[in-house]
């Protein structure tokens, strides 16, 4: 009887289509074709730091102006520090002016990224009303002469990074995945909201799909509403896209990447006890005391404890404690006061 409960078992999994893979975009190989997004004021060198003790295929530093780099904006070249440990990684560029495509490309690859990236999705209105962001989704071929000035300035592979479209009278995420692959991108992520929907609603897997079969030669990288390994899979399975981008679900929660490879495995999730979650809070606070000063750093540290300790039942009550804290160092001693710390890596 348990023979065949195994046997059954073993050839539902091995039966499982596997959707996880490595990737290669021109000299660049990905481990895997899961990676993690450019989040604004989120993905910074912290966040990278715990991301990096999982296997993630690509991430993201955060979005850097091209103007702040032309102007050589020292907080900008800050934003875009990391370490080898966090490679592959990737840079991602903000701006509508095609003469600053080339000079800040290349620029990225100078610093020794591994890809480059054009932001064409932040709904931001700073953003969007000189036309960067997601107000590139209005002028597609835009997106086509720039994209076309970056690949032209460097070796390093392409990408650009959309939305499903300006509002729902406008999808045209396919037809700029064709103007893309055209000026030379090696992949595009495609986020399926609108602009309009900012954040809100579900993210429209139909629309990555059509971008899936409108592409030939260029990758889909589909984007949105991944918080757990099921959603990861669901994503690969209900589009077809050649690599997820997880998101907000890699919020307090580096190790999502990790978790979305075994469970294309068959393999359980990670176990995660109440000793290894606040490692990894400890771990983040004291990666933040290290390379962010002042305010910054105390507002980081508050968000970064609140996305670990939401999903615990005293979170609350801590989270009040922790906001009424002035100094990351006193976050620190809260928190390791809270556990009997596992220290499971340095910083
Ligand atoms: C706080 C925040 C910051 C973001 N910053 C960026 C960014 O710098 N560049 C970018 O292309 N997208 C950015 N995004 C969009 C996300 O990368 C992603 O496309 C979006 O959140 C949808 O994915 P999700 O539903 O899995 O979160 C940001 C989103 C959030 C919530």
């Amino acid at each position: 009887m348990l023979l065949v409960f195994i046997r059954a078992t073993s050839i539902r999994y091995s039966a499982m289509t596997r959707y996880v893979k490595s990737m290669r975009w021109k000299s660049v190989t990905l481990p895997t074709n899961v990676f993690y997004a450019p989040l604004a004021g989120c993905s910074d060198f912290a966040f990278r730091h715990m991301a990096s003790f999982h296997p993630v295929g690509l991430m993201f530093c955060e979005m850097v102006r091209m103007e702040a780099l032309v102007r050589n904006i020292g907080a900008t070249y800050r934003m875009l520090a990391y370490r080898d440990s966090m490679r592959p990684i990737g840079a991602q560029l903000c701006g509508s002016n095609p003469r600053l495509a080339a000079p800040t490309a290349r620029i990225i690859e100078e610093l020794g990224f591994d890809t480059v990236d054009l932001n064409c999705g932040c709904p931001v209105d700073k953003v969007t009303k000189d036309g960067s962001g997601s107000g590139l989704l209005k002028t597609p071929l835009k997106i086509g002469e720039i994209v076309a000035e970056m690949v032209a300035a460097v070796e390093i592979p392409v990408t650009l990074k959309i939305r499903a479209g300006w509002d729902d009278a406008h999808i045209n995420a396919p037809e700029i995945t064709r103007i893309a692959e055209s000026a030379g991108a090696v992949a595009i992520a495609v986020h399926g909201r609108t602009r309009e929907q900012q954040y809100r609603g579900k993210a429209d897997r139909g629309v990555i799909r059509k971008c899936k079969e409108a592409a030939s030669s260029i990758a889909v990288i589909g984007n949105g509403d991944v918080f757990s390994p099921e959603e990861g899979r669901a994503l690969f399975e209900e589009t077809g896209c050649d690599a997820v981008l997880v998101s907000r679900g890699t919020l307090g929660k580096p190790w999502i990447a990790e978790d979305i490879v075994r469970f294309d495995k068959g393999l359980p999730p990670l176990k995660i006890d109440d000793a290894t979650l606040f490692s990894y809070l400890l771990d983040h606070l004291r990666s933040i005391e290290g390379h962010e000063k002042g305010r910054k750093a105390l507002l980081d540290a508050r968000r970064v404890s609140c996305w670990f300790l939401r999903s615990r039942k005293e979170g609350k009550e801590v989270r009040g404690r922790i906001n009424r804290l002035e100094e990351v160092g006193d976050i620190i001693r809260l928190v390791e006061e809270l556990c009997a710390p596992v220290a499971i890596r340095g910083v």
